[in-house]
């Protein structure tokens, strides 16, 4: 499982944490990641860590607490997908010719994963890629195949793509392929790992599967991961509380009038005030949301503290950050971890941090 990546793209919320730790609907997606693994026949997960890499452990332990037998290897430097998956080898255990499963860490998915490694066996192929159908593909690399489900290329954002199927970020490898990936040296799979053994021959399946699926990678699609768990239109054996209109974690206090709904998650220790709205939204732990705030499908980090009145929507504010009573604050607006925003400073939207 890789979860080494800087998550550049969930800033300022991976300043503290690294993405794959990040709570959805209460626990971090990791521990969502490793219960499909477990409940799929997995018995053993080596976690591939670079960015951050201590906190795996101190959270995961050996793994009996999940039902699994997990270790943990670090880089010294960032290795990319392909570098890591090469950097674990020597954990690996069994044959040549065994299936080894990898799973991109920030990735919900419904995937039947049994049903992947027999295709992949069946087909005695090198590698086979969980490949997902999007309805709009031109912001993805594509991943057309032939009638039998081999792979025919790996083409990168094109405004005319011929397939809706990208890679959803789950492979099975033949273990003898993984010898093969350079060793001590960043490698990307997708860029050169995938496009070198089709250039060589190499059978490569692609194995489509409409299920559940959400790349975590995005504010938006965090806060669309974590409301689909908590809702159960995404099944989740780590799910902290019952499938439901919302989460509430033990330690939480959330005033009688308050609403909180739409698969919104409160954190533990977490407050609501009296006539605050909670939407769709996730309160990290320790947040506090004042009387008569609206936080709507936005992210509140760790101890951030919400005013009275204020109004998120589409937002994320960092860890610790005060946003003083009177504050409105839309669509993509981000709050750097213990910004402090001065009662009625701002009104904006729109991707400003
Ligand atoms: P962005 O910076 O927002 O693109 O996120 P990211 O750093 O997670 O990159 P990306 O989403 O492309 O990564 C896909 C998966 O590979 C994620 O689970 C990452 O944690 C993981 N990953 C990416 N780069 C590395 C790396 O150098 N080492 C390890 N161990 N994992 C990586």
């Amino acid at each position: 499982m890789l979860v080494g990546g800087q998550g550049t793209r969930l800033r300022p919320l991976t300043m503290s944490a690294p993405k794959p730790m990040l709570p959805v609907a209460g626990v971090p997606v990791t521990a969502h990641m490793l219960a499909r693994a477990r409940d799929a026949g997995i018995a053993r997960v080596v976690l591939a860590t670079s960015y951050r890499a201590e906190v795996f452990e101190e959270y995961f332990g050996d793994g009996s607490a999940h039902g699994l037998e997990l270790e943990y290897v670090t880089e010294t430097e960032p290795l990319g997908t392909g570098g890591a998956i090469r950097n674990v080898v020597e954990r690996l255990r069994g044959g040549p010719d065994d299936p080894v499963v990898i799973f991109n860490g920030d990735i919900l998915s419904g995937l039947d994963i049994p049903a992947l490694v027999r295709r992949h066996s069946e087909a005695d192929a090198a590698v086979t890629l969980h490949l997902t159908e999007v309805v709009d593909p031109r912001a993805f690399g594509v991943v057309p195949t032939d009638a039998d489900g081999r792979v025919t290329a790996f083409l990168e954002k094109t405004p005319d793509p011929p397939t809706n199927l990208i890679n959803a970020g789950c492979y099975v490898f033949r273990r003898s392929v993984i010898d093969m990936i350079p060793a001590g040296r960043p490698v990307s799979v997708e860029r050169e790992t995938f496009p070198g053994l089709l250039a060589a021959g190499t059978p490569v399946m692609g194995y489509p599967d409409s299920t559940y699926w959400l790349d975590l990678g995005t504010p938006a699609a965090f806060v669309q991961g974590s409301r689909d768990l908590v809702t159960g239109r995404m099944a989740s054996s780590a799910l902290p509380g019952p499938v439901g209109d919302c989460l509430v974690l033990p330690g939480a206090a959330v005033a009688a009038d308050a609403k909180i709904g739409g698969g919104a998650t409160v954190g533990a220790g977490a407050r609501v005030g009296a006539g605050a709205a909670v939407d769709g939204a996730v309160l990290f732990d320790g947040a506090v949301v004042e009387a008569g705030a609206t936080v709507r499908d936005s992210v509140i980090g760790r101890g951030a503290v919400i005013g009275a009145g204020v109004l998120l929507d589409g937002v994320v504010i960092g860890d610790g950050a005060i946003i003083e009573r009177d504050n409105e604050l839309r669509a993509g607006a981000r709050v750097f971890p213990g910004a402090v925003l001065a009662a009625g400073a701002v009104r904006f939207s729109s991707d400003r941090t």
